[in-house]
């Protein structure tokens, strides 16, 4: 699960658009959330496109699946759609609002054609529904043939 710029604000940012729950509490949730379905789940949030490409980068091996909430780098970032599509992952996008609801200029995602789904405007519960989502998703695949 990777947030990206200001979601550390959580808590105290907005919180008519984007809750009251700091982004350690939807960790939190998103943990015991992962516990319940049988799967591990990292998160990390950083205000540095780079770190973020670093780790959508390292991921490969490591990860069966990215969540990604790229913040206002969603409208922006073609490095992290290439990312996203460089490691070939699947990769749900994540927001706590409703951007397509919300300024014009936040109705773009650069991201969503690399993704396989987006869940959005659930708040906090964006994140676990998004986990679940993506874990079904897995579920479905066909499973790779034995080496
Ligand atoms: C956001 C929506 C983005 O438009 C905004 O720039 C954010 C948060 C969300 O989670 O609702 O930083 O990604």
């Amino acid at each position: 699960m990777l947030s990206g710029p200001n979601l550390q604000l959580l808590g105290t940012r907005e919180p008519e658009i984007y809750g009251k729950e700091t982004l350690a509490d939807i960790h939190g949730r998103l943990a015991d959330r992962a516990q319940e379905l049988g799967v591990a789940v990292e998160a990390f949030q950083s205000n540095h496109e780079g770190a973020l490409l670093d780790r959508i980068g390292a991921a490969r091996g490591a990860f069966d699946g990215l969540l990604l909430n790229g913040g206002a780098l969603t409208h922006t970032s073609l490095a992290l759609f290439d990312a996203i599509k460089a490691v070939g992952l699947p990769c749900v996008e994540v927001h706590l609002s409703n951007p397509e609801a919300r300024e014009a200029y936040r109705h773009e995602s650069k991201l969503a054609p690399a993704c396989i789904a987006k869940v959005s405007g659930f708040g906090g519960d964006s994140y676990l529904l998004a986990l679940e989502g993506l874990v079904r998703w897995l579920g479905r695949r066909p499973a790779r043939p034995a080496r």
